[in-house]
């Protein structure tokens, strides 16, 4: 038997700025509005509908995003020239460094509602580089 499932969408519960935020780090085309969310498709087809939660607790969550070696220049120069916080470890203990996982890139930032993102150019579990 074989199935298709595929993570479609999710709700992400955010600052009004996030969106803007992540389109513009990513290079990413503006969100598109849809009801009251701003939606951001990313190449898997997931989209993230980022939710207005301005005036709400909003309880952090992790996103991790798998990109090319060349996006993650872009996006770790951006938050480089930002002056951005950004970490190798998802405890925040390595400031200022990145990760070397499975011979690729990762590293882990704050979006402005506190959610801890991170960018990775191997798989978790990605067999080294031979
Ligand atoms: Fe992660």
């Amino acid at each position: 038997m074989s199935m298709t499932i595929k993570l479609n969408h999710t709700i992400v519960h955010s600052g009004r700025a996030a969106a803007k935020f992540f389109t513009d780090l990513f290079g990413l085309p503006a969100a598109r509005p849809f009801g009251p969310f701003l939606d951001v498709e990313v190449s898997n087809e997931v989209t993230l509908a980022f939710m207005d939660a301005d005036g709400m607790e909003v309880q952090t969550q992790h996103y991790a995003f798998l990109v090319g070696e060349s996006e993650f220049d872009a996006i770790f120069g951006r938050i480089q020239t930002r002056g951005l916080a950004y970490w190798a470890d998802p405890g925040k203990h390595q400031k200022g460094q990145i990760n070397r996982h499975y011979g690729g890139r990762g590293v882990y930032f704050e979006d402005p509602s506190g959610h801890l993102l991170e960018i990775i150019t191997r798989p978790y579990g990605s067999e080294l580089p031979g």
